[in-house]
């Protein structure tokens, strides 16, 4: 089966609300959103950040996007770019899922393979005091998400939870080491 990779992105829903509470008091010079889908975050980190770019996979779901940003990138995570960002966030796609049937929401094998796709490539992309906060889920292996991005080096901390009916939402925050 291929991967459903959508014509639109991924509507805006409480998790991404729940990552916006976390980053609107944010302040920076760059940062960046990777998985942008509709551009919402992004649009929430250009009010404090001088300069944010977005990236997604899904390169329909950028042209299509409902809250318009600028300096987008069609790439995995933060792949292609050589920046480094003060603040990286992330709504990701963390379902646990066999196989990426649908690329806004599934993680792979225990919600974990993708997201550590994600984060290891934005480890690449931080400043040494910059910060990655992302989403995950306890429909996902959260703990292991969160054991293998402390042996990536990272100082990793669960800053908020909130409890949704079929599920918990999970803010981690993940931070370079100095
Ligand atoms: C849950 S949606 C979040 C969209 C938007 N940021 C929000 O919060 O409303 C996850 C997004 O990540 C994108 N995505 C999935 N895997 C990715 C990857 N490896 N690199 C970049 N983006 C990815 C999807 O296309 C989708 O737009």
């Amino acid at each position: 089966m291929q991967n459903k990779l959508s014509t639109e992105s991924y509507k805006p829903a409480e998790d991404t609300f729940f990552l916006e509470d976390h980053i609107k008091n944010e302040r920076g010079n760059c940062a960046l959103d990777i998985g942008s889908g509709s551009g919402y975050l992004a649009r929430v980190l250009s009010k404090s950040f001088s300069i944010v770019v977005g990236t997604d996979v899904n390169f329909d779901a950028l042209k299509t996007q409902s809250s318009k940003t600028t300096n987008l990138v069609c790439c995995n995570a933060s792949d292609a770019l050589l920046m480094k960002f003060d603040l990286i966030v992330c709504n990701m796609p963390y379902l646990a899922s066999y196989e990426i049937l649908d690329i806004a929401t599934d993680g792979g094998p225990e919600g974990v393979v993708i997201p550590m796709k994600i984060i290891i490539s934005a480890k690449n992309c931080l400043k040494p005091d910059g910060k990655f906060l992302f989403v995950t889920s306890s429909l996902s292996n959260y703990q292991k998400i969160v054991e293998k991005t402390k042996k990536l080096g990272l100082e990793v901390e669960i800053l908020d939870k909130k409890k949704l009916f079929f599920e918990e939402l999970i803010l981690v925050q993940a931070k370079n080491s100095i």
